[in-house]
This record gives structure tokens, sequence and C-alpha cells, in this order.
């Protein structure tokens, strides 16, 4: 048992505060459930974050943050500078996969598909139908730097185009008008570049937004997906590949849109998903027989700094073995039987 002490960073300033502090309280519990001195550290409530983490007097952080100054990048180089070793992906991987720009920049230059899209900001909006050009409807419009849902919404028209752009860009400078892709949603949960499975997302009212994600009922989780095996073998390949090319590692969980057609796209790669013990990657993990409290080890036994530090060789030679034993082979090929969670 480790006699480090575990800070557990949640809350932060973003939008997505609220749902930070429920991460942290289950990851915080599921923790100290296996005897781990555990500290919460709630970012946001006045204190400048270094001093917050300095006074708890932590040797290694869990991050429970998600969002803008928690997700993407900005705590994770406070802590490389404070030399304490954190969880999840990098400084620059977590900056990429915040940045939806930057991250189908990237999907594309490594053949990952992703929806096509543009860009637009305020100046826009005074051109937006020369902009818009023959892009066609429906659109979904979304802040470039948000998660959870923020600020997304679908447009029919040109109308509500303008009011999904208005509604995006008060929540950031840019803002990507995106095809809207008519598919299967499929999100696949990551561990140290192995594939833990696949979960199938219905929301029952058809887009999944803020209330969709968290109001209970509203959305039907299902897995694994309704697709064919071979498929989903095909779908976790590319979520794999789409973590790896933004440098993602640690936990992390890969939305996608998967057509009735040939076509498989990637939305996004969340470095810090959800992790309250009903949230989906705890969901998929469960289904792959590692319970909450074992994942929540897992990921913390991962913890490292990352800046100057000479590249690990493999994620298994370094860090110490704990009681979860899984390989990919047991995981991603595994299919038990399909329920809904
Ligand atoms: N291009 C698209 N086509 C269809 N649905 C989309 C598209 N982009 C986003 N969505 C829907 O909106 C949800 C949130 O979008 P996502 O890009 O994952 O951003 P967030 O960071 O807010 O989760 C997705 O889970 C999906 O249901
Ligand atoms: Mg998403």
């Amino acid at each position: 048992m480790s006699k480090r002490r575990v800070g557990v960073l949640m809350g932060g300033t973003s939008a997505e505060r609220e749902i930070s502090l429920r991460t942290g309280e289950g990851v915080a519990k599921a923790l100290e459930s296996r005897g781990h001195d555990v500290v919460r550290v709630a970012l946001g409530a006045g204190k400048p974050a270094d001093q917050a983490v300095r006074e708890a007097s932590i040797d290694v952080a869990f991050l429970a943050l998600h969002g803008r100054l928690g997700e993407d990048g900005c705590i994770q180089g406070m802590l490389e500078m404070m030399g304490i070793p954190y969880t999840g992906s990098s400084v620059l991987g977590s900056a990429l996969a915040m940045d939806k720009l930057k991250a189908k920049e990237m999907f594309r230059l490594h053949n990952i598909p992703t929806p096509p899209y543009y860009v637009a900001t305020e100046a826009d909006l005074l051109e937006l139908e020369a902009l818009h050009g023959s892009f066609g409807f429906p659109v979904i419009v979304k802040p470039r730097g948000e998660g959870s849902s923020v600020g997304l919404t679908m447009a029919n028209d040109l109308g509500e185009l303008r009011a999904g752009l208005e509604s995006a860009l008060d929540h950031d400078r840019f803002a990507l008008v995106e095809r809207f892709v008519k598919a299967t949603e499929v999100h696949v949960g990551i561990l140290d570049g192995r594939v833990l499975g696949a979960i199938e997302v219905v929301p029952k009212k058809g887009l999944y937004d803020y209330s969709a994600k968290y109001t209970p009922g509203e959305t039907e989780y299902i897995l694994p997906p309704r697709i064919a095996p071979t498929r989903t073998r095909g779908v976790m390949n590319l979520a794999e590949r789409a973590a790896r090319a933004l440098g993602v590692t640690g936990a992390c969980r890969v939305d996608l849109l998967v057509t009735e057609g040939e076509n498989e796209y990637v939305l996004e790669v969340n470095t810090l998903p959800g992790m309250t013990p009903t949230s989906l990657l705890p969901k998929i993990s469960a289904h792959a027989g590692i319970d909450y409290a074992s994942l929540c080890e897992a990921i913390l036994e991962g913890a490292t700094l990352h800046a100057g530090a000479a590249p690990r060789r493999s994620a298994s030679e370094e860090r110490p073995q704990s009681g979860v034993t899984f390989r990919k082979s047991d995981l991603a090929l595994v299919q038990p039987e399909r329920k809904v969670v």
C-alpha cells in the first residue's frame, strides 16, 4: 500500500466545476477504501491553485479536474514546476486534446477521420452567409475549448447557425462549425494505451447535450455497442490511434461516431474523463472486470512527471504492479453479454 500522500485535485473554475467535485469525491472515497492517505484539494475556492496545492503537502496529484485550467495543460504545467507527479496526460497531450481545433488538425495529419468543419469568430458573424457557403445543414456548433457539451448546439438554417455561434462565442473566441453526422455514438475507454472497451451512448432526446449527459434517465448506455464485433474492434483501434496522435497517456475516453455505412469519425479525446462511480469510463472498466476502486488505483499508479524525464520504455516495466491484472488481449477482444447500464 502506498504511504504517499495523495492529493485529489478537484473543482477548479471551469464550466465543469460541479462535475469535477463529484468526480473528486468519488475518487477520494475509492482510494481511501483501499487504504491510501488521501487529501481532498478543492481548487478555485479563492486561493491561488499553487498555494492550495503547496498547503496540502502532497506527494502525488490525482487530477479530478475537468475543462479549462484543469484539463488543458495549465495545472499539469504547474505541477511539473512544483515537481509533483500527476495522473493523466502531459502538458502537451492535455493542451492538444482540449483544443478541439488543434486536435482536429492532428487527426487530419494522422489520417484519423473527423467530421468536416470550419472555424468562426465574432467578426465572421457579419459575413456568415458567405462563410458558410455551400457547407450545408444540419451542423453542430461548439466552442473550441469547452467540454461537457457546454455552448454546443445543432443548427438547421442560417438563423440557428447565427444563434448557435453567438452562444458558442460566449464561451470562447473561436467556434467550430461541424457537419452533423447521423450515427451511432460510441465512447472508448483507454488506460495506458490499452483499450478497456466501448460503450454505446443513446440520448433519448437526440443530442447528447449537457442535460442528456448529467440528468439520470435522459440517456441510455449500452455495452458492448450494438455494432458487429469486428467493427467494434476497428472503432477501438481508431480510438487508440487518436489518443496516440495527440500524445495522450494514462486514462482517457475517446468519443466517436459510427455511421450506418462505412464511416467512423473521432470527435474528441477526453484526457480527464468523468470519474464519478457512474461515469462512462468506470462503466466500461467494470464491464471489463475492473471495479471502480481498482481503476482509480491503476490511474494513480500511472502518475508521473513528463517534462524533462527520460521516456518511459513501457508502462508495465516502470510501474509497480497493483492487484489489478489485465492484458490487452483480455480486454479489447472479450465480448461479455450486452447490457444497458
Ligand atoms: N459532428 C457531430 N455530429 C453529430 N453529433 C455531434 C457532432 N459533434 C458533437 N456531437 C454530439 O455532441 C456531443 C458533444 O460533442 P463533443 O465534440 O464530444 O464535445 P464535448 O467536449 O462537449 O463533449 C457528442 O457526444 C455528440 O453527441
Ligand atoms: Mg465529448
